[in-house]
């Protein structure tokens, strides 16, 4: 009886001061204020992107054995594409951070994030492209090449009120990302095998073998 008032009463005190809750996060729109901004070409980055405070349950202290480890990129085909030309893909994790890196900028010209990514005939060639996420529980993947894909931006985090360090990867407020090993699948860009991060809904649900991750813009 007693722990359930004081329960109750804590509960009170929290859903009367709403921005005194464990998290509230602030989007970050202007490029300028992103890491290694050029005031001249209004470019920010290039940066990579890496997990960052992984959650693996089963482990000691709950690390991830990815914890820190940076952006690559894969290319995806569907049957309606054009022949021998590369249309779109997504950002990976790589599974050794060793492995080829893909860098992310923040174009001010367009106000979109973007990746140097194998695009175009043939083998393909490095060039930038803007990212977007697919809001859908069941994907989440940051894409580029797909035209319904919603803007990422970077966000803010605030605990408790207090400003968190770094700047976090996102897009419609959401922040949460899983991360899974894409099994025997490798990338095009090394034929090393690689993680591929969601952004989470309200709606998605983690699966097995996945894990709870911020993506955090490298140098933030
Ligand atoms: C940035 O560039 C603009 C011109 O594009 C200039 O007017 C402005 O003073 C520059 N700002 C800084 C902080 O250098
Ligand atoms: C999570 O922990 C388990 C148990 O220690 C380990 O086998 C697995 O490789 C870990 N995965 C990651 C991504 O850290
Ligand atoms: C995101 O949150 C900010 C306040 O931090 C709010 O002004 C904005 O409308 C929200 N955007 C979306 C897409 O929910
Ligand atoms: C992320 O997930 C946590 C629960 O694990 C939740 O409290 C928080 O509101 C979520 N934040 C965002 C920005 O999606």
């Amino acid at each position: 009886m007693l722990t359930s008032a004081v329960f109750a009463s804590l509960f009170l005190l929290a859903s009367a001061r709403p921005w005194k809750r464990d998290l509230f996060i602030e989007p970050v729109t202007d490029c300028s204020r992103l890491p290694s901004y050029d005031n001249d070409t209004k470019m920010a980055g290039p940066w990579t992107i890496k997990v960052d405070s992984c959650y693996n349950e089963t482990a000691t202290g709950g690390l991830c054995s990815i914890e820190g480890f940076e952006s690559g990129n894969d290319i995806t085909r569907q049957r309606e594409d054009t022949p021998n030309t590369i249309e779109h893909g997504f950002i990976t994790i790589v599974s050794d951070n060793n492995n080829i890196k893909t860098q992310l900028r923040c174009n001010g010209l367009l106000n979109t994030i973007e990746g140097y990514v194998l695009s175009g005939p043939g083998e393909g060639a490095l060039n930038w492209h803007a990212l977007g996420i697919d809001h859908h529980p069941s994907t989440g993947r940051l894409v580029w090449g797909k035209p319904d894909a919603e803007p990422v931006q970077a966000y803010r985090h605030y605990h408790n009120g207090e400003l968190v360090d770094g700047l976090f990867l996102g897009s419609n407020n959401q922040t949460n990302w899983s991360v899974h090993s894409a099994g025997r699948d490798v990338s095009i860009t090394d034929m090393k095998p690689y993680w591929v991060p969601r952004l989470m809904i309200p709606e998605t649900s983690i699966r097995d073998n996945e894990f709870k991750t911020l993506i955090r813009i490298d140098g933030s």
